[in-house]
């Protein structure tokens, strides 16, 4: 992975390490994904092959947990770079099993021919998402279950939209374009659903909601941080409480053929 890739997957870790003790109470959004998508891995993907289940960049494990209260079967690998995020849930639940790993590296080898491979919220983390989504695919066996949620490409339009105005860098996270996931996840797999679901959330002001973000562990971006003066700026130009925080989420799934 090239140095500027690196350096900022370091950054990502440490904003999510530094905050991972408030992950649960702040991430109410990705509780909620993580529950729809548990809702669909069991209207549509069981049963499931034998073979490995994992949640990828599972964090403190709230998609896990939500498939295991879904499907029978053995619990997830949970699988984060973090930590600090994976001890979360060691603390909450006893000793699911888990992995600190980089998903930037690929999967581990005892992933080959995985029965499930979910992840939420993770997959925009990574340095080339379509990739990393490609690998995950041909790691799955022959009948095997993709299931994905991600924010895409259309998210915070607010934010964007304010820091044209103000004449700033937009700091959010660029994130990817849902077709080109859905397009490479179509190569490998038969898709039973692949949908861009709009998530809306009240907009607390700049400076609230900035804070949301770094509440959360979040915030990592590859633009530099706004500087007094800029923020200042961004502040006076984002919109009233009338105008809401649109999340465009991606919630993929398919079968392996
Ligand atoms: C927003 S959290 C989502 C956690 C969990 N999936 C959920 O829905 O609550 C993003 C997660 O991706 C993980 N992550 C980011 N980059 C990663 C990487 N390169 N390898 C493994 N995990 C990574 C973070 O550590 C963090 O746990």
């Amino acid at each position: 992975m090239p140095q500027p890739e690196q350096r900022f997957s370091a950054s990502v870790q440490r904003c999510f390490s530094r905050s991972a003790a408030n992950y649960q109470r702040g991430a109410t959004l990705q509780a909620a994904v993580a529950a729809r998508l548990g809702g669909l891995i069991r209207a549509q993907a069981s049963p499931l092959p034998p073979g490995p289940r994992a949640d990828l960049g599972a964090g403190s494990g709230l998609l896990a947990r939500a498939i295991e209260a879904q499907l029978d079967g053995p619990p997830l690998l949970r699988l984060d770079a973090c930590p600090a995020l994976l001890a979360q849930e060691l603390r909450a639940n006893g000793t699911p099993p888990q992995r600190e790993w980089d998903l930037n590296q690929g999967l581990p080898a005892e992933l080959r021919g995985a029965a499930l491979l979910a992840s939420s919220f993770a997959l925009q983390w990574l340095a080339q998402p379509a990739d990393q989504l490609g690998g995950w695919c041909d790691a799955l066996r022959s009948g095997g279950v993709l299931a994905l949620a991600l924010p895409c490409r259309g998210s915070f339009s607010l934010w964007q939209d304010a820091a044209r105005r103000a004449e700033v860098p937009c700091t959010a996270l660029p994130l990817p374009e849902p077709d080109q996931l859905i397009q490479r996840a179509a190569q490998a797999l038969e898709l039973t659903h692949g949908r861009v679901l709009r998530f809306s959330r009240p907009n607390p002001g700049a400076l609230a909601f900035l804070q949301q973000i770094k509440g959360i562990g979040a915030q990592a971006s590859p633009a530099a941080t706004l500087h007094a003066g800029q923020l200042r700026r961004l502040i006076r130009h984002w919109p009233g409480p009338e105008q809401a925080i649109v999340w465009h989420v991606l919630v993929l799934m398919g079968r392996k053929r």
